[in-house]
């Protein structure tokens, strides 16, 4: 699982050097499995239930799931790069809103809150606690800055399968949901709406955009609980 989050970690954090105005997100993508390849891993997501694609490109007001294109990177955008990585049998899945060159500061605001509210989960994430209590604290954040949780998509157990019991979802009622316990592996994964927090999904089959064309922000992590303080496999 380390190693596995390690590749994940390291194409994440190489993905800053290429995202910019002006660049496809199928030249991310091609650049991130040469990268998964070359670092001995095999992309997750391609043929998972019929996925095309190595990983999810989803630009501004799509959610998750964005499959890369043509379409080119412009300044202002917002960029969530989802990224699964198989090695040696086991699974890391990451994810992260890039700002693509100056963006809104109303925009550069959701992003931090997503990503401190991912923070605020993980902190939850320990033996002894339950599944809501992740879920919970990461909506409490989100909401009180007048943002919205995604419901219809949560996180997940993941192992030696991407999508493992328990889910995670990015709401819940504290001391509720399945005990953790040390050894268990979660994928917590915030996805946070300025608007509503409806979702439609394109005739691609797979886009998940928001309902009013608001933007959205995602930030994912695969954590090993422990006593204490989980350890998180894809940091970076
Ligand atoms: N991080 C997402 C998840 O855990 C990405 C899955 S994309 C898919 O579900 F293509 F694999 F579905
Ligand atoms: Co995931």
């Amino acid at each position: 699982m380390a190693r596995a989050g390690h590749i994940v970690a390291d194409v994440m954090s190489s993905l800053k050097e290429v995202i910019g105005a002006g660049v496809t997100t199928r030249e991310i993508e091609l650049y991130a499995d040469e990268r998964i390849r070359g670092l001995g891993g095999k992309a997750a997501f391609k043929g998972y239930r019929g996925y095309p694609s190595s990983i999810c490109t989803s630009i501004n007001d799509e959610v998750v799931h964005g499959i890369p294109s043509s379409r080119r990177l412009r300044e202002g955008d917002i960029i969530s790069i989802d990224l699964g990585v198989l090695h040696d049998g086991f699974y890391g899945d990451a994810a992260c809103t890039f700002p693509v060159g100056t963006i809104a500061p109303e925009i550069s605001h959701l992003l931090r809150v997503t990503e401190e509210a991912l923070n605020l989960g993980i902190e939850k994430a320990v033996d002894g606690n339950r599944v809501f209590d992740i879920s919970h604290a990461i909506q409490k954040h989100a909401e009180a800055h007048g943002f919205s949780v995604v419901k219809t998509f949560v996180g997940h157990g993941i192992g030696r399968q991407l999508h493992e019991e328990p889910q995670v979802p990015n709401f819940g009622t504290p001391g509720h949901g399945p005990r953790l316990r040390k050894g268990m592996t979660l994928a917590i994964e915030p996805m946070v709406n300025a608007g509503t927090a409806e979702v439609s999904i394109l005739d691609d089959g797979w886009t998940a955009v928001t309902g009013d064309g608001k933007w959205s922000a995602h930030f994912e992590h695969t954590v090993l609980i422990m006593p204490g303080r989980a350890r998180i496999l894809t940091k970076f």
